[in-house]
């Protein structure tokens, strides 16, 4: 274990260390974005260097992608591997049926498409990210930099028609430029507060012109690896509302009503 982490770090790392240990020989894996998928990226260079550990990865980042390659963990496209086993990959928030937000460090699109090729989608995380309602993270929605303006302006009258009535919409910066994600767009950042129907806000987003895709990962992650700032790791399989004796969550079955329901 590396020495001297801050306890928000050895709890990332602990989560990294415990998900490395899925990866086996042979294996097509999705690497993650983020603080804890770095983790997750040196634990497994680690098993590479020290257990002959033979799995080929998909990074979701450019970045993610050098860092495999320093490790010395053999990278291919997702062209090339077609179809994952298994994909490993942090998370800004996590609510009890595992709905996501992601895309804090502005690889979402390529993180969902990467999970949605997988069998399995792990999240690894500190226990800060557990939320019972999504939303006070803001929400980062990819879109297009043609015409970004007029599509900020549709998010604003769509959340402003759903309820949202506080919510705010900001452009994501990176020092004084504009933040520039791997396929050259840019990334509005929905602050919410609270988002109440989930699976009813990604369907209307991805609705509007120029938006190529929101940072809501439902029903996409398999498992929550969560690591305590004492070292411990507790990992949660996800659980369907009916096994947990509860009605399924309210937009499952109301996707008839979506567009015309405005209210929160
Ligand atoms: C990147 C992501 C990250 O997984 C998310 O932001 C969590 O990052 P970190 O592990 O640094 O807290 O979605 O787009």
């Amino acid at each position: 274990m590396p020495e001297n982490l801050s306890p928000v770090e050895l709890a990332k790392y602990v989560a990294a260390e415990r998900a490395s240990r899925m990866v086996e020989d042979g294996m097509k894996v999705g690497l993650g974005t983020g603080s804890t998928a770095a983790w997750l990226v040196k634990c497994l260079g680690e098993r590479v260097r020290r257990e002959n550990l033979r799995f080929t990865s998909v990074p979701t980042s450019t970045r993610t992608a050098n860092l495999a390659r320093e490790a010395g963990i053999r990278v291919v496209t997702l062209e090339e591997a077609r179809w994952l086993d298994l994909t490993i990959d942090g998370a800004d928030e996590f609510d009890p049926d595992f709905t996501l937000i992601k895309g804090g460090g502005g690889a979402h699109l390529q993180e969902k498409i990467v999970a949605t090729a997988s069998d399995r989608m792990v999240v690894i995380t500190d226990a800060s990210k557990r939320v019972e309602r999504l939303g006070a993270f803001p929400l980062p929605l990819e879109v297009i930099t043609f015409g970004w303006q007029v599509t900020k302006v549709l998010v604003e009258e769509l959340l402003s028609g759903l309820g949202y009535r506080d919510a705010s919409v900001t452009m994501r910066m990176n020092a004084d430029a504009a933040f520039v994600t791997d396929e050259g767009n840019r990334i509005l950042d929905l602050h919410l507060g609270e988002i109440h129907r989930p699976r009813e806000l990604s369907m209307v987003l991805n609705q509007i012109p120029g938006v190529v895709e929101n940072g809501l990962f439902i029903d996409i992650c398999d498992t929550v690896v969560v690591g305590h700032q004492d070292g411990s790791v507790l990992v949660e399989d996800a659980v369907a509302p009916a096994a947990r004796g509860e009605e399924p969550a309210q937009d499952t079955d109301d996707s008839d009503n979506i567009f015309r329901d405005t209210s929160l």
